[in-house]
């Protein structure tokens, strides 16, 4: 019978027993053997959450993970990093799009932007989203007319209602695409998970002037109406996370909206 190979593994001939990987993982599953070197808990294979900082804080690059070499992971590059005022200012300047250009995003570009949102945080590093792409005016109206629907016994969406029964997007805005995250509904309550996912989402595509806006009529109309769900292709027992429309904007804003100050206490 071939050995397994132990799940943390180290090589000692890199390693420099600087203790990072012992300190860094929030499992607690690496420990100082005898001679120093750092060594994994028996069952770690078991309690790990694959969350990678042991791999990822070890500058010697003396540490395997479930059989992953660090050399397969990318570094993190010094020539990409964001000075302060740019983050600033990238992120104040992010707006809800709401007139968009007709075509819609090309699938390389989505792809990209969904391999961003695969780094955002998620609850013991669940990563529990899962996308759908709509794309082009027709399943867009579709999606448009379903939520219509299930919303118009609700009182307060009366305005967007009566305005798309005259004809005007009020619900998806035009837009060429929906990205909606979903997830199991498992009894974790993932809808953080799937809102951080989904700004990641939004910021990548800021970063390449794509525009998006969240589709919180959709999403709410999502919570009780089976047949949008299964218009988007949600599977049974799956719950919608969330949903972003998508495109090109036809405008751009020349300045910073205002905002209310923010209300904090320090304590
Ligand atoms: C959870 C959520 C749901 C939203 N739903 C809608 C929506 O259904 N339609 C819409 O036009 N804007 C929607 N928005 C956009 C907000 O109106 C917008 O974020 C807010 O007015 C601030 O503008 P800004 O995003 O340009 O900073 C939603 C925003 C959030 C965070
Ligand atoms: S992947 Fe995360 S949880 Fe697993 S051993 Fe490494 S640091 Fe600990």
């Amino acid at each position: 019978m071939p050995q397994l190979k132990p799940h943390i593994l180290i090589d000692p001939a890199h390693c420099d027993k600087d203790g990072l990987c012992v300190r860094e993982c929030p499992a607690a599953l690496i420990s100082f053997g005898p001679d120093g070197l750092p060594v994994g808990a028996e069952d770690a294979a078991t309690r790990c959450y694959m969350c990678g900082h042991c791999i990822a804080v070890c500058p010697k690059a003396a540490l395997t993970l479930a059989g992953i070499d660090p050399s397969d992971l990318p570094a993190v590059q010094k020539k990409f990093s964001v000075a302060p005022e740019a983050a600033e200012q990238f992120l104040r300047s992010r707006r809800s799009v709401r007139r968009y250009k007709a075509h819609p995003l090309d699938h390389g570009l989505v792809t990209q932007f969904i391999d961003t949102a695969r780094y955002a945080p998620s609850g013991m590093n669940a990563q529990p989203v899962n996308w759908v792409v709509v794309e082009g005016r027709e399943s867009m109206l579709k999606l448009a007319g379903l939520t219509a629907k299930a919303l118009r016994r609700l009182p307060y969406f009366l305005g967007f209602i009566e305005a798309w029964d005259k004809g005007e997007d009020t619900i998806l805005r035009g837009a060429p695409n929906l990205i909606v995250a979903h997830a199991a509904a498992t009894g974790f309550d993932h809808t953080v998970d799937g809102a951080i996912a989904l700004t990641y989402f939004e910021l990548a595509a800021h970063a390449h002037g794509v525009g998006t806006c969240w589709a919180g009529l959709l999403m709410l109309a999502a919570k009780d109406s089976p047949e949008l769900c299964a218009a988007l292709g949600i599977p049974e027992g799956h719950q919608v996370l969330g949903a972003l429309m998508a495109g090109y904007p036809k405008h751009g804003f020349k300045r910073l909206p205002p905002r209310n100050e923010a209300k904090v206490r320090w304590i």
